[in-house]
C-alpha cells in the first residue's frame, strides 16, 4: 500500500513518550508543513505557540483535567484562531465582519487544517501525538497566561513525542453514516448505529479488561452533559471574536 494512505490509515493518538527529544531540524519541519495547509483566501489565520515552560506545560495540563502527557510530551503546540493579525494589518476592511460567526469559523478550520498538516508530519518522522482541546476548560486563563490578545482564541494542544505505547485502532462509524452520495439519505443509519455500539462496546470492554463497557451513543452523550463548556462562547463574546 501507499505509505502516505498507509499513515493515515494507521492513525492512533498516543500519550505515552520516550524520553528522546524531538529535534530542531523535525519542529522546523512540522511548523512549516502546517504552515503548508489550505487556508481561507490565504487568510492563515492562527498562530502555532510551542509551549516549552514547564510551569506553563503543568497549568495547562491542569487546566485540561490533569492530562498528565501535556507535561511529558516532548512538543507540545497550542493551536489558535487568530483574527487579531487582520484586525492590525488588512488594509481598509469592515472591522465589523472579523466578529462574525464566518470570520470565527474561517480561523477555527484553518487553525484545525494546520494542525492536522503537523500532525501527519509528525507522524511521518516516527512521531506520535494526541490532540488536547480539555484546555478549553479554561480558555479565559490560557489567555491570560500566554498574552493572548483579542480575536486571538486558543483552540487545542497538538502533543507529540516518540510512542512509548500502542494503543491500537479505534473503530470508526461505517463508511455508510459519514459518506452520503448526493443527498442525506440516512434511512440505514439507526441499524448500523446499533452495530457500531456493539463494536465500540466491545473495543472498550477488550482494553479496559473489562472495566469499561460503553456503548458510543452512550458515551458521546455523557461526554457532552459533563462537559458543554459554555465558558467559551461567554469567553470568546468577551474577546469580541462573536457578537453579544
Ligand atoms: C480537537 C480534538 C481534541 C481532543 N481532545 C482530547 C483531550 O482533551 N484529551 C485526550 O486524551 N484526547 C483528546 N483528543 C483525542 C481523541 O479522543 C481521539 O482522537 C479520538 O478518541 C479517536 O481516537 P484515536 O485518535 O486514537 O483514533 C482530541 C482530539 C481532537 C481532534
Amino acid at each position: 500500500m501507499d505509505k502516505t494512505i498507509e499513515l493515515l490509515l494507521n492513525h492512533k493518538s498516543i500519550r505515552k513518550y520516550t524520553d528522546q527529544q524531538v529535534s530542531q531540524e523535525t519542529i522546523d519541519i512540522i511548523i512549516s508543513s502546517a504552515q503548508m495547509a489550505p487556508t481561507s483566501s490565504h487568510f492563515q489565520a492562527y498562530t502555532i505557540i510551542e509551549v516549552k515552560d514547564l510551569k506553563k506545560r503543568r497549568l495547562l495540563a491542569d487546566w485540561a483535567g490533569g492530562q498528565k502527557w501535556v507535561e511529558s510530551a516532548p512538543l507540545v503546540l497550542l493551536f489558535c484562531g487568530d483574527l487579531f493579525r487582520a484586525e492590525k494589518y488588512y488594509e481598509d476592511i469592515d472591522k465589523d465582519a472579523l466578529t462574525n460567526t464566518e470570520s470565527y469559523t474561517v480561523a477555527t478550520i484553518d487553525a484545525a487544517l494546520a494542525a492536522q498538516k503537523a500532525f501527519i508530519a509528525g507522524q511521518a518522522l516516527g512521531l506520535g501525538g494526541v490532540c488536547v482541546g480539555g484546555i478549553r476548560n479554561e480558555v479565559e486563563k490560557i489567555s491570560e497566561e500566554f498574552g493572548l490578545p483579542d480575536l486571538v482564541f486558543p483552540l487545542f494542544l497538538l502533543c507529540l513525542g516518540y510512542p512509548d505505547q500502542d494503543p491500537g485502532l479505534k473503530p470508526r462509524l461505517p463508511q455508510e453514516i459519514v459518506h452520503k452520495i448526493d443527498f442525506y439519505d440516512d434511512r440505514k443509519d439507526q441499524e448500523l448505529m446499533e452495530a457500531y455500539n456493539k463494536t465500540v462496546s466491545d473495543y472498550y470492554d477488550k482494553r479496559t479488561d473489562g472495566k469499561e463497557k460503553d456503548r458510543w451513543t452512550e458515551r458521546c452523550g455523557k461526554y457532552l452533559s459533563e462537559k458543554p463548556r459554555y465558558n467559551v462562547g461567554e469567553h470568546f463574546r468577551k474577546i469580541r471574536l462573536l457578537k453579544k
